[in-house]
């Protein structure tokens, strides 16, 4: 089976990126990236200085291919027409309400874009879910494909989750520690899966595309973000206890990761993992087990969450009390306002957090993010109910840090490395070596 045109339905940080890089590697293959926002396929039509999604060398990629074989656009239904491959990169967010709220994964755009592939194509589609879903979502997209398709059109689904990190996507996706793609074992479905693999192979070496059965594909994508999470939140617990008995968190690490067995990555204590992804995938995984029965699994996975919980309000408490409870007529400055460094993204940051709480304590924060754009703090402001005229934003860290009585670092960009050693800082992310407060030291 010959892939000639590729639609991506999701022109967000995983549908950009990775389609991006597939134009790239696969100039034979026209691919088209829609979207039901077309502010957002306007940006990615627009200046390279510009793109929605802020990644270190996408804007290299995209102009190597835009208008070449990559294109973005509104028309959704001319893009799955004409399509021999669909991959489904729609958000895929917590629930907010019904049953599972708080919990379950929403797939309410998943369901959306199953019912407008269906009942658009005319021919023949392998769809391809590349957004992260609980186990078996695949059955309830066939249910959909069925039911609204048209009776001679034949579907083929495969689940194909994306593993890259925002802030070196590119990179990830040129040098994939695997890819993996699970789909039917009849014989439609090889051939689906061996289409996709000789799209992949054109650039990821064969012994690392492993392929599977659906179901261990969907699953195996909520238990590595769970298992990365895990190892956080593990560091992180012990931080609380390096505290109180003088051993030092970057010290503990080093000596754990220096076991093979363990490995040195993902063992840095934080203020708490952020992004719009481990925390949602983690409670996806919970509600599953519950639902399944299996109340011990569910609560050992929840125990992440709470932890991480545990860490943010752990720090932001430590500001507190360290301030004697009121907070009121004290300036903070707040530096960074993305999940990590190297990304626009706020999902989900510690930071909203951390400052909701220093403001809700009376304070008044001044926030920097060289990354983060004005109106994205903003939005996160109100939606996250902080006192808005409490919180003032900067255009730069001098600006920032200028007459606050403390200073919080919450993104471990690496300006904030050197303050100077007259400020008051506590450092979250364990970068600055002048801080008066750092996790786990
Ligand atoms: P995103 O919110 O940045 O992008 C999703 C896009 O889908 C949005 O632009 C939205 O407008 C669009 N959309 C929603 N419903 C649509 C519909 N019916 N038709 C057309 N467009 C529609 O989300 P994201 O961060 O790219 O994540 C997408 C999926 O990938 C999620 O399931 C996420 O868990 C997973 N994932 C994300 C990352 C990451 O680093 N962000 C990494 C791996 C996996
Ligand atoms: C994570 C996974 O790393 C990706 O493999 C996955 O594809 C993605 O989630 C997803 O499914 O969305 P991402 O959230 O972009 O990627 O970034 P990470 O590098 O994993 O960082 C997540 C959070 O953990 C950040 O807040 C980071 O600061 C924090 N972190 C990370 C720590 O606190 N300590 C560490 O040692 C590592």
């Amino acid at each position: 089976m010959k892939v000639n045109r590729i639609c991506c339905i999701g022109a967000g940080y995983v549908g950009g990126p990775t389609m991006a890089v597939i134009a790239l590697k696969c100039p034979h293959i026209e691919v088209t990236v829609v979207d039901t926002n077309s502010n957002r396929i306007n940006s990615w039509n627009g200046p390279l200085e510009d793109l929605p999604v802020y990644e270190p060398g996408l804007k290299e990629v995209v102009g190597e291919s835009r208008g070449k074989n990559l294109f973005f656009s509104n028309d959704i239904n001319l893009a799955i027409e004409r399509a021999d491959m669909i991959f489904m990169a729609v958000n895929t967010p917590t629930k907010k309400e019904g049953e599972g709220a708080g919990m379950a994964a929403d797939l309410k755009y998943i369901e959306a874009c199953a019912k407008t592939i269906a009942k658009v194509a005319k021919s023949d589609k392998i769809v391809v879910e590349k957004s992260t879903l609980p186990v078996r979502t695949a059955e309830k997209i066939k249910d959909i494909l069925g039911k609204y398709g048209h009776d001679e059109v034949q579907f083929e689904i495969l689940s194909n989750p994306e593993f890259l990190a925002e802030g070196t996507a590119i990179q990830d996706l040129f040098k994939s520690d695997r890819v993996l793609i699970g789909g039917d074992e009849t014989d439609s479905g090889q051939k689906a899966v061996q289409a996709l693999v000789d799209i992949y192979a054109k650039w990821i070496p064969i012994e690392k595309i492993l392929t599977t059965n659906v179901w261990s594909s969907e699953l195996a994508k909520l238990a590595s973000n769970a298992m990365l999470a895990q190892r956080i939140s593990s560091i992180n617990s012990l931080s609380a206890l390096c505290e109180k008995t003088g051993a030092n968190i970057d010290e503990l690490s080093k000596a754990i990761g220096m076991d093979h067995r363990i490995g040195p990555k993902f063992l840095k204590a934080s203020v708490g993992f952020g992004g719009s992804c481990f925390q949602k995938d983690i409670l996806n995984m919970v509600y599953l087990c519950k639902y399944y029965g299996l109340e011990e699994v569910a609560e050992y996975w929840h125990q992440v969450i709470k932890i991480n919980d545990y860490q943010k309000n752990r720090f932001a408490q430590k500001i507190i009390d360290d301030l004697g409870g009121d907070l009121r007529g004290k300036k903070i400055a707040i530096l960074g306002w993305a999940f990590k460094a190297n990304t626009n993204d706020s999902r989900e940051s510690p930071a909203i957090y951390v400052t909701k709480k220093l403001v809700d304590s009376g304070a008044n924060v001044k926030i920097f993010d060289p990354l983060v754009s004005l109106s994205i703090i903003m939005r996160d402001i109100e939606d996250f109910g902080i006192n808005i005229n409490a919180c003032s934003i900067c255009n730069n860290i001098e600006e920032c840090i200028n007459a606050v009585d403390l200073v919080a670092i919450l993104t471990e960009t690496l300006a904030y490395k050197d303050l100077g050693k007259d400020l008051s800082i506590y450092d979250g992310r364990g970068i600055n070596k002048e801080a008066k407060y750092t996790i786990g030291k």
